[in-house]
């Protein structure tokens, strides 16, 4: 099983009912094709964990790179894995960031987040949240 996290940058006139529609086709898409993660959106740029097998992952990934309403898709991090991080969910997000801090917390504590990966999404919530975006 592969995963994978990316950032992009979210086009700037990108609205709410924009973000809804990714997770509508993303939830749908996802559920089908056995694949599950989590989307954060910041205010600014998206951070995305996608993870299921490896083929089903790039495929998703190719569509995900060719949509217009982000640009500059950047993998930070890519590996096998043996079990799903976000096994639950076919895409978590949560515009408060709220339910995420707390599943990170989860998964700090069942060690599927290594230190660096969890500092990472962390610090990526923060940067949004200083910003004073939502
Ligand atoms: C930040 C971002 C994350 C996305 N995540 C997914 C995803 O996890 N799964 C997915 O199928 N599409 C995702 N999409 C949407 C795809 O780019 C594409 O629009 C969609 O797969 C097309 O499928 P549809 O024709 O069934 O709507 C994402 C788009 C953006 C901008």
């Amino acid at each position: 099983m592969l995963s994978v996290i990316y950032v992009s940058v979210a086009d700037p006139l990108i609205r709410d009912e924009d973000i809804a529609a990714i997770l509508l086709s993303a939830r749908r898409n996802n559920a089908r094709d056995s694949l599950t993660g989590a989307l954060i959106f910041n205010g600014h740029n998206f951070m995305q964990l996608l993870e299921g097998p490896a083929k089903d992952v790039e495929r998703c990934l190719d569509a995900i790179r060719r949509d217009t309403r982000h640009s500059g898709l950047t993998e930070v991090r890519r590996r096998a894995v043996e079990a799903r991080d976000f096994a639950g969910w076919s895409m978590l997000y949560d515009p408060d960031f709220e339910g995420l801090d707390e599943e990170l917390a989860r998964l700090a504590v069942i060690g599927r987040l290594d230190e660096q990966d969890e500092r990472m999404l962390r610090n990526f919530v923060a940067l949004g949240r200083r910003r004073g975006a939502a």
